[in-house]
């Protein structure tokens, strides 16, 4: 497959560090130095859906194309207002597509997982041009009171639109079970047969394990990438990193020995959007114009699950 659109919608509110201090225990210092945010985008009046709707209607124009010449959605969500139908439904609705249509939960590598199998329905003849969409809203998951993660979020929503082309020139996905350290649990409806205790708790995240396993597994897919490829590190034109935290994306640049110009962020602007973070910043490049044809560019993400997804692409719009 090769990508022929991108697109992005953020949420109107900004949330400034400053903004945070008037009702939370913290400082834009320590906020700024621990994680890179200066500001970030959080969803109020507007809902998810039409965020969403929003950056695929402008993929699907950025494509030339239209709603019609959709075959498939793929759209990579964690929550939003309903548990079923998917997201991918509710966008196909409001951008009058008429094709078939998934949800994909890989959390932040959500995105990357939602490309290669948009790769592998295109490589199978059964779609030819997929909408693949990113649509997160983390900040209704964690605790407002709670300095430690309320701070690290943003929502938005980015998508592509993928068709037939030689634009993936190689992907890694990997998934090792460790719900412990990073979940969101949900209460389910009581019925008469179930005796536990039902409950629902914010987001828990520990920190310190996530950023040793962040640098880590991401470290090992794009080594392992870059191999496969037969490419050096500097043939890479931008490492398109899953925007959690700025100290995670220097660490992966420092082990490169690149400098940071090979790595554009938007964390500092939008926080942690999860799996929205990737195709956030595909687009921002796309629209600045800083992807030319023939540049390589390579995806790297990780999040619950522990889950990993990481790809090098060749820009061929
Ligand atoms: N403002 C001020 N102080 C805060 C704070 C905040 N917003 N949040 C936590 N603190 C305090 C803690 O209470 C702790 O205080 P103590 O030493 O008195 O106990 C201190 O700051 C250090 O906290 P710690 O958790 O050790 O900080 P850290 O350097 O590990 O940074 C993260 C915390 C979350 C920024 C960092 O661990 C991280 O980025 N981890 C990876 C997260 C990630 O990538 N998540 C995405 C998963 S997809």
């Amino acid at each position: 497959m090769k990508i022929i659109g991108t697109g992005r919608a953020h949420p109107s509110q900004v949330v400034t560090n400053a903004m945070l201090e008037q009702f939370l225990d913290t400082s834009d210092e320590w906020i700024k130095t621990r994680t890179g945010m200066s500001e970030r985008r959080v969803i109020s009046s507007e809902k998810l859906e039409d965020l969403a709707s929003e950056a695929a209607a402008k993929a699907i124009e950025d494509a030339g194309l239209t709603a019609a010449d959709i075959d498939y959605i793929i759209c990579s969500n964690v929550v939003n207002e309903y548990i079923t139908p998917g997201l991918s439904c509710i966008i196909q609705g409001a951008i009058g597509a008429k094709c078939a249509c998934v949800d994909v939960n890989a959390a932040c590598s959500g995105f990357i997982y939602a490309l290669d199998m948009a790769d592998d329905r295109i490589k199978s003849g059964k779609a030819k041009n997929i909408l693949v969409v990113a649509a997160e809203e983390p900040t209704r998951m964690v605790d407002w009171k709670d300095r430690s993660l309320c701070v690290l979020f943003g929502d938005g929503a980015g998508a592509v639109v993928v068709t037939e082309g030689e634009g993936l020139i190689c992907s890694r996905l990997t998934t090792v079970s460790k719900t412990d350290c990073l979940h969101y649990v949900r209460r389910l409806e009581p019925t008469p047969y179930i005796t536990k205790e039902e409950h629902s708790a914010p987001m828990y995240m520990n920190g310190k394990e996530v950023f040793k396993t962040a640098v880590l597994s991401s470290s090992r897919d794009i080594k392992t990438l870059l191999s496969e490829a037969g490419l050096q590190p500097s043939d890479i034109k931008y490492y398109v990193l899953h925007q959690a935290n700025m100290r995670i994306i220097e660490a992966i640049a420092n082990w490169l020995k690149l400098d940071m110009s090979h790595f554009p962020t938007n964390v500092e602007r939008c926080g942690n959007t999860s799996s929205a973070s990737t195709a956030l910043l595909l687009d921002e490049l796309s629209r600045e114009g800083k992807l030319q044809k023939g540049d390589k560019i390579l995806l790297s993400a990780f999040g619950a699950g522990f889950t990993t997804g990481a790809c090098i692409i060749e820009w061929t719009k």
